[in-house]
């Protein structure tokens, strides 16, 4: 008997989650996926707890409603400031067997292995960086590795990106400068995490004001490794989800306008279904 359709449903404000389900795809292909951006409403960086919490609860409702049991939150700034209350306080109401995950912890767990001198440096938008919840959950996951983390809030790394001035003169002074200030809060720094889904976009530039020995940590390939390792754990969730290898784009801004802005996040064209939450 044919499963009932159950894809793995991925989250993000708009097209930054892109770099994290281009990474899942690659390494899950079997899974059938989901990919919904909030593009009419993002970007979140610099919403409120309140807000970023009220849209994320509505987007994992909806993916809920399309059949998801597992959705991944490929959003710093949702996985800050909605995850623990829709984890602790929604799901049990909701579905206590489905799952909702984000990019942080696994994103910390990696940096406790990677870092020998415990200096870690956090790079992301002004909601994930106020939120404060990198340096919290450095210290309660990292089992006493990491000693020091600075953070950095980088605001016009997001729309840099989506409006692709990646390699302009103007990209590279804002890199520029907020590389610096966080090196300047500490000048020890062995690994710098880009804390949004929309920086791997901007390594080439990045890399050209990090020093060589420091370890840049891109989030998709170890979200995608930790939800491999999550399935194997957890096989009454791998029951659920359904292989039929197949993704749907979804987005709340018009299709044609996410269709074209997709093609710089992934290699191959795609198609866009509009959709309103409420
Ligand atoms: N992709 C989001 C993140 O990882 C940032 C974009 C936004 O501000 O909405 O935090």
């Amino acid at each position: 008997m044919q499963k009932k359709y159950s894809p793995i449903g991925i989250f993000d404000s708009g097209y930054g989650g892109l770099t994290i389900f281009k990474e899942i795809r690659e390494k899950l292909p079997e899974y059938d996926m989901v990919y919904l951006g909030d593009n009419a409403r993002n970007p979140y960086g610099a919403r409120s707890f309140e807000v970023v919490y009220d849209y994320t609860l509505e987007a994992v409702k909806f993916l809920f409603s399309k059949g998801c049991h597992l959705i991944i939150l490929a959003c710093n700034t949702a996985s800050a400031k909605a995850l623990r209350n829709i984890q602790q306080l929604d799901l049990p109401k909701i579905d206590p067997g489905r799952r909702v995950l984000g990019v942080i912890r696994p994103s910390v767990e990696k940096v406790s292995e990677i870092t020998k001198n415990g200096r870690i440096g956090v790079l992301g938008t002004v909601g994930t960086v106020n939120s404060e919840s990198y340096p919290v959950e450095l210290l309660k996951w990292s089992e006493g590795k990491v000693k020091n983390s600075v953070q950095e809030a980088c605001p016009m790394w997001v729309p840099i990106v989506e409006n692709n001035e990646i390699n302009s003169p103007g990209a590279e002074y804002f890199i520029q400068k907020n590389i610096e200030n966080i090196f300047r809060k500490d000048p020890l720094l062995d690994t710098l995490i880009l804390g949004c889904t929309h920086y791997p976009l901007l390594i080439d530039q990045i890399r050209k004001f990090v020093p060589d020995q420091v370890y840049i940590l891109e989030q998709g390939p170890i979200v995608a490794d930790k939800l491999k390792v999550y399935l194997n754990r957890h096989p009454e969730m791998e029951v659920k989800l359904s292989k039929g290898r197949s993704v749907h784009f979804m987005t709340t801004e018009s299709s044609k306008i996410f269709e074209e802005k997709a093609g710089l996040f992934l290699d191959n064209p795609i198609k866009a279904e509009h959709v309103q939450l409420l």
